[in-house]
């Protein structure tokens, strides 16, 4: 089966044939049906988020039907639409016994060990399946713990992006930030993290919903999605036009970009006694620098959030179910279909901010 495949970072992917194996225990078998192109992949290409080891098949945001399940797979059966997730639990660790199952501790421990045939491999050569997944690809073999059923009204390509950006923003409004109705927020990055960030807001009620890019396509996105505020951060200060429009700042600040500038930003958009949120994912490398008097004499509070902090088990669902009632606005975030072999073109695309969401689509 065909699979984009990343032998160095940097590098370009290559679309590879790869032996998939069959599934044994509690794996799944899935047809790729769909695919999104999330900045994450962007920054493994890129060289900025290692992945443990190299080649390995690239993507995380998909959709699919599955095809074949092992003999310990209770809850699946060939045929069923579902959406995979890199949040794979493993149900019994410390987090997962306190819900916390998007920081399950032996996630790797669901991957196949040394000693059995690899799940993906190029004539011979073992390829990591990035995050337990690989989805540039016609089909993966997941844990079932990284597979959830969807509604087969959903179409695939709304499904896929459910898998990452919409769980991953809205999640980080609703479960992470916990937005409450009347707060105000600031959102900055609009790529499909940010989008989703806006209207998860607007969902939680939030009373002003602040937009904040350089890019005025994206703003004029943000708009569509429930900003009630945009400010192009490439002729404004953001953080001054933010404490303008609030009259001293924020309930809640996003970062959705990954830069760690833009996370100093957040920290100063928001209210004493707020918290900033990170969600953009900064280069392994790179540390930030906070104003530490400023933290506690104004009991400031910054904070990551990991996949929307929530349990996908439970969100992706509910997620479908807001779109196929009509709260959650998702066929605009797609503006490409794509091929596999595409995918090159898809990320310079988005690198050049010409994309709000590429999905590559499978026969
Ligand atoms: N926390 C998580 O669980 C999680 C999950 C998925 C993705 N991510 C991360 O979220 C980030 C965003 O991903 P995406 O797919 O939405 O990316 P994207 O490329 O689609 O969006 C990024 C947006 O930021 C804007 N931008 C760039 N520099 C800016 C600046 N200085 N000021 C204001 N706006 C600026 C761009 O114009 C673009 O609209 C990435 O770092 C990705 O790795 C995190
Ligand atoms: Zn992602
Ligand atoms: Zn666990």
């Amino acid at each position: 089966m065909r699979a984009a495949v990343l032998h160095e970072a940097p590098g370009d992917l290559v679309v590879e044939d790869l032996t998939i194996a069959e599934p044994i225990g509690r794996e799944v078998l899935i047809r790729t049906k769909a695919s999104g192109l999330c900045h994450s992949d962007l920054h493994v290409i890129e060289g900025l988020l290692p992945l443990p080891s190299l080649p390995a098949a690239l993507g995380h945001e998909a959709s699919g039907i599955v095809e074949a399940v092992g003999p310990d797979v209770t809850a699946f059966a060939p045929g069923d639409h579902v959406i995979t997730c890199l949040t794979q639990f493993c149900g019994v660790c410390p987090e997962c016994h306190v819900g916390r199952v998007f920081i399950c501790s032996n996630r790797h421990d669901l991957a196949r060990g040394p000693e059995l045939e690899p799940t993906l491999s190029l004539s011979g050569t073992p390829v990591l399946p990035m995050a337990g997944l690989g989805a540039f690809a016609e089909q993966m073999l997941v844990h079932e713990n990284g597979v959830v059923a969807v509604d087969p009204a959903v179409p695939f390509d709304v499904a896929a992006l459910i898998g990452c950006a919409v769980m991953t923003g809205v999640g980080s409004a609703t479960n992470g930030a916990q937005i409450r109705p009347g707060e105000t927020v600031a959102v900055i990055g609009c790529g499909g993290i940010g989008l989703n960030i806006v209207q998860g807001c607007r969902l939680a009620g939030a009373s002003r919903i602040i937009a904040v890019d350089l890019n005025a396509e994206k703003l004029e996105a943000a708009r569509g999605f429930g900003a009630t505020d945009v400010v192009d951060a490439s002729t404004d200060d953001p953080v001054a036009a933010v404490q303008v429009l609030t009259g001293g700042g924020v309930d809640a600040a996003f970062e959705a970009i990954g830069l760690t500038a833009t996370g100093e930003q957040a920290l100063a958009m928001i209210r004493p006694g707020r918290t900033a949120y990170l969600v953009g994912v900064p280069p392994v490398t790179s540390t930030m620098t906070v104003p530490g008097a400023l933290m506690v004499l104004q009991a400031k509070g910054l904070r990551g959030l990991f996949m929307g902090n929530s349990n996908f088990k439970v969100e992706m669902p509910n997620l479908a179910r807001h779109y196929l009632e009509g709260r959650l606005e998702l066929d605009r975030l797609v503006s490409a279909h794509i091929t596999l072999d595409e995918v090159n073109d898809g990320y310079a695309e988005l690198k050049a901010g010409a994309t709000l969401r590429s999905v590559i689509v499978f026969d």
